[in-house]
């Protein structure tokens, strides 16, 4: 696991700019955190970083914004309204994910032990800084958190 820690939304930005550069095509990012925590600035940088000029804002009440790259489609969405987020396989999640250059998901823990591979960045609000925490996973791993976390 590697922690990155962030004193301005900017820096923060500029993070997701250079990881959606180096994500593999078709990457699944989930972000974990409380509200206001950075989740989608870094979604704001990591369009920029495949070259989306357009505005990024919070899909909040729709779910799912779908903004077309140059380097292909980014899907954003947010679960946060959701009662459970899997209900956004019958929203065709699934093929929302083969066709995107990337994925990324806020509130999307839920999904995590169905996802095929994913990236989980954990997001921490400190006094003067954002932390975030970046863990590769394959399901059976994150299955075996999950459920040592629960037996906590
Ligand atoms: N280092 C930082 N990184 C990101 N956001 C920061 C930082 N410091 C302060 N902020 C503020 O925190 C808020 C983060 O909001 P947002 O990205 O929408 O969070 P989330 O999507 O996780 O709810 C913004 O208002 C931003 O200006
Ligand atoms: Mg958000």
């Amino acid at each position: 696991m590697t922690t990155y820690s962030f004193v301005t939304s900017a820096d923060l930005e500029q993070f997701g700019e250079t990881l959606a550069r180096a994500l593999p095509i078709g990457a699944v990012l989930v972000l974990i955190g409380a509200m206001g925590a950075g989740k989608t600035t870094l979604t704001k940088g990591l369009a920029r970083g495949l070259d989306f000029t357009g505005e990024v804002t919070s899909p909040t009440y729709t779910y799912i914004h779908q903004y077309p790259t140059p380097h292909g489609e980014l899907v954003h969405i947010d679960a946060y309204r959701l009662e459970d987020a899997r209900a956004l396989w019958r929203m065709g999640l699934s093929e929302l994910i083969d066709t995107a250059r990337l994925t990324v998901i806020e509130w999307g823990e839920a999904l995590i032990p169905d996802l095929e591979a994913v990236t989980v960045l954990r997001f921490t609000i400190l006094e003067n800084s954002r932390e975030i925490s970046l863990e590769p996973h394959r399901t059976e791993s994150i299955s075996g958190l999950l459920r040592a976390s629960t037996l906590e």
